[in-house]
């Protein structure tokens, strides 16, 4: 990611995201009651965001298995969002790297990075303490996400980026206002959606101000490129590690043909497209690739 200047319409939205930030900015290890016992007494995930709700292998569960196996999905949930948070502060990092200290985003960018340190430690708190293997996301997936970290242009980061937010953010809403939901996956969710805010805020302000000021061949790749950063993102939701952990045969192609799955990637998704789509980084003729990908 290289960096040019922050163009200076993005200044009123950085300014308003730095003081909300110093009113609120959260350390889970304050904030977060982490001595609640991780017991299988309440999902760890609303039921309707499990990657297999509504298949046969679901139906065939008990209730106690359901459970069991939304502890074993939050998991690896939280790690999915350990990777996407890696691959974001590399890019920003990179993209801090060149500018300067007087630019409008500098700081806002650091307060971003630090927001997702904050939170990749507590969603690794949860793995360690959920009784379940530290699953990582499928090294096809870390390999894509390494190269699109050293390919991706600043435009092409940040719709990756602002893909996963917008993907986490919807799961996470409707975690924090579940009440057949564990008190802790509420807590973390909510503690995710309060400073997530103002980074999908700052991501959909940049986008808007920098994609018309690209040259056309930037623009191009990016357009081009993001539909793969995207479709890989919301594949990493279902890890093939959970279903062989708990022995569910064909779990994760299940899983990935859900179509109650397909319709929740591309609900999550909605508000993404319609920028691209008004910002023209959706065209005619990458509009096919969406759709193929099941994006739209
Ligand atoms: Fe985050
Ligand atoms: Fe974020």
């Amino acid at each position: 990611m290289t960096s040019t200047l922050t163009p200076d319409a993005v200044a009123p939205k950085v300014a308003k995201l730095v003081a909300a930030a110093e009113r609120a900015s959260y350390d889970p290890f304050t904030e977060i009651d982490w001595n609640q016992p991780i017991a299988d007494t309440a999902y760890f995930l609303p039921p309707e965001h499990l990657p297999l709700f509504g298949t046969p292998p679901w139906e065939a569960m008990s209730e106690l298995e359901r459970i069991e196996y939304s502890r074993h999905e939050c998991a690896s949930l939280c790690s999915a969002g350990i990777w996407f948070e890696n691959i974001l502060m590399n890019m920003v990092l990179k993209h801090l790297y060149d500018l300067p200290v007087s630019d409008v985003s500098h700081r806002y960018l650091l307060i971003e990075t630090a927001d997702e340190c904050r939170h990749s430690a507590m969603f690794g708190e949860f793995i360690r303490q959920a009784g379940t293997p530290a699953y990582q996301v499928d090294p096809l997936l870390r390999f894509g996400g390494k190269v699109m970290t050293n390919i991706a242009g600043r435009a092409g980061g940040f719709i990756a980026i602002l893909a996963a937010e917008e993907i986490l953010d919807v799961s996470n809403r409707a975690t924090m206002k579940d009440d057949r939901v564990h008190p802790l996956s509420r807590q973390i969710a909510k503690l995710h959606v309060l400073e997530e805010a103002r980074h999908m805020s700052f991501a959909r302000t940049w986008l808007e101000a920098v994609w018309p000021t690209l040259n056309p061949l930037d623009r191009v790749r990016a357009a081009a490129l993001a539909p793969v950063y995207v479709f890989g993102i919301a594949d990493a939701l279902v890890n093939p590690t959970v279903y062989d952990e708990l022995g569910i045969d064909g779990g994760a192609r299940m899983a990935k043909a859900n179509p109650h799955r397909k319709d929740m990637v591309k609900g999550s998704l909605h508000r993404l497209v319609t920028q691209l789509e008004e910002l023209g980084a959706i065209t005619p003729l990458t509009r096919p690739s969406w759709m193929l990908l099941g994006l739209i």
